[in-house]
C-alpha cells in the first residue's frame, strides 16, 4: 500500500529516499569520543588483523560492485592488496588462500547462495571470513568469523539502492579500521575521513532534493534502446552499477566502461545521439579529471550526447555536456556515495516511465539462493 511506502510508487524510490538515514545510521557509534574507530561486531583480534596480509572481496550483482569500491579504499589507506571476485567464479578457479587472507564477503541479503559456497570454500582453506551484510542473524554472518552489519533497514525493491550505500559506509569502515590497527594512517586523519563521511547523509541529501531534474532526464529517455556509462578510479564501479540499475529495471542495453579504455574497443559502439552517462572525478592533482574530459570530447566528437555528473564549481566540463547533473564537492574515494545516486533515480522513473514493475523486475529475485 501506499502507507508503507511513505507515499512514494515504489519500495525502490521510497528506499532511495531514505539513503541519508541509512548512511547516518551505518556510521552511528562507530567513532568513538577517544577519536578511535570502534567496529563492536569485529570478532577478529587487533593481531588477527594486523597478520593479514591480502584481502579477497566476493560478493554477487551490486554488492561486488561495493567490493570494486572498497578496493580503491583499503588499498589506498592500508596499503594490503585487494582482489575483487565474483562470487559465483570464487571456487571454481581454485584461489590461493591461507589463514593470513582475510575474505570480506559482501551481501545484502546474507543469503545469496554463490557467495555463501565461497565462504564456505575459504574457511576450508583455513581463511579468516569477515562478512558485510543487512540481514541480522543471516547465513553468511552466522557463518563468518566476524561481520559488519549495515543498518539500511529491511530493503524491499529488488534492485539494491540503500543496501548498496551503506555497505560501501561498511567497506570505508572496515579500510579506516585496518588502517588504524596496522598504523598506515594516523588518528587525526582518520578522525578527517570519518567527519567526511558523516558529511554524506546531508550531501545525499541535496542530490535528492534536486531529484525532479532527473525525473525530467529520465522521461526523455523512454525510446532510448542502448546507454552507456563512463567513469574512472571509484567513478568506474559506479558506472558499472549505473548500467546494472538500467537492465535491471528499464531492460535496456547499459553497459559501464572505464573511460581509460574507451579507444579500447568501447568508442566503437557510440553513433550519433547515443546517451553517455559520465561520472566525472573530483578535480585534483592526478589528472584524473582533465584525462575523464578527454574522453568525454572523444565520445562527444562522435556524436554521442553526453549527461554529466561533476562537482559543483567545475565549470571546465560545461562545453563537452549536453546535460550537466551537479554533484557534492567530496573526495575522490567517497564519491560514489553522492555519484550514485541520479543513476538510481534515473533508472527508477525510466523504468516508471516505461511502464514496468519497479520492484518486482521480470525474472529477477530479491535474494537468490540458489547457484
Ligand atoms: C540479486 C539481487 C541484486 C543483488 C544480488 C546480490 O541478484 O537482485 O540486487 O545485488 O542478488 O545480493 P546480496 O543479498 O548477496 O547482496
Amino acid at each position: 500500500s501506499a502507507a508503507e511506502k511513505d507515499g512514494h510508487d515504489w519500495f525502490m524510490r521510497k528506499e532511495i529516499f531514505e539513503q541519508p538515514r541509512a548512511v547516518a545510521d551505518s556510521l552511528l557509534g562507530r567513532h568513538a569520543r577517544n577519536g578511535l574507530l570502534q567496529l563492536d561486531e569485529m570478532r577478529l583480534s587487533d593481531q588477527e588483523l594486523r597478520d593479514i596480509d591480502k584481502i579477497i572481496i566476493i560478493a554477487c550483482g551490486t554488492s561486488f560492485y561495493a567490493g570494486l569500491v572498497a578496493k580503491y579504499a583499503i588499498e589506498h589507506w592500508t596499503r594490503v592488496p585487494v582482489e575483487v571476485e565474483l562470487a559465483s567464479e570464487f571456487r571454481y578457479r581454485d584461489p590461493i588462500l591461507d589463514y593470513s587472507t582475510l575474505v570480506v564477503a559482501i551481501s545484502q541479503s546474507g543469503e545469496t547462495a554463490d557467495t555463501l559456497q565461497a565462504i564456505r570454500h575459504a574457511r576450508l582453506q583455513r581463511s579468516k571470513v569477515l562478512a558485510i551484510c543487512n540481514t541480522n542473524g543471516s547465513t553468511i554472518p552466522r557463518e563468518s568469523d566476524a561481520v559488519i552489519y549495515t543498518h539500511a533497514g529491511p530493503e524491499i525493491g529488488v534492485a539494491s539502492t540503500k543496501g548498496f550505500l551503506t555497505q560501501l559506509v561498511a567497506c570505508y569502515l572496515l579500510a579506516l579500521y585496518l588502517a588504524q590497527v596496522k598504523g598506515t594512517r594516523y588518528g587525526d586523519e582518520i578522525s578527517e575521513i570519518m567527519r567526511q563521511l558523516e558529511s554524506i547523509p546531508d550531501q545525499i541529501a541535496a542530490v535528492l532534493s534536486r531529484a525532479d531534474e532527473v525525473y525530467e532526464l529520465a522521461r526523455a529517455h523512454v525510446d532510448t534502446r542502448s546507454v552507456l556509462f563512463l567513469g574512472r578510479h571509484a567513478g568506474y564501479p559506479v558506472a558499472l552499477e549505473g548500467a546494472l540499475k538500467l537492465k535491471e529495471l528499464a531492460y535496456i542495453h547499459a553497459e559501464g566502461f572505464a573511460a581509460g579504455e574507451l579507444k579500447h574497443g568501447p568508442i566503437a559502439l557510440v553513433e550519433e545521439g547515443l546517451p553517455v552517462l559520465c561520472v566525472v572525478p573530483p578535480r585534483g592533482r592526478d589528472q584524473l579529471h582533465e584525462k575523464m574530459i578527454s574522453g568525454i570530447q572523444e565520445v562527444r566528437a562522435r556524436g554521442a550526447r553526453t549527461i554529466c555528473l561533476a562537482e559543483e564549481g567545475d565549470t571546465s566540463i560545461e562545453p563537452y555536456a549536453d546535460h550537466l547533473i551537479r554533484l557534492p564537492r567530496v573526495p575522490v574515494l567517497l564519491q560514489p556515495l553522492v555519484a550514485v545516486v541520479p543513476l538510481q533515480l534515473f533508472a527508477c522513473e525510466l523504468a516508471t516511465a516505461m511502464g514496468h514493475d519497479v520492484d518486482q523486475p521480470r525474472n529477477l529475485a530479491k535474494s537468490v539462493t540458489v547457484e
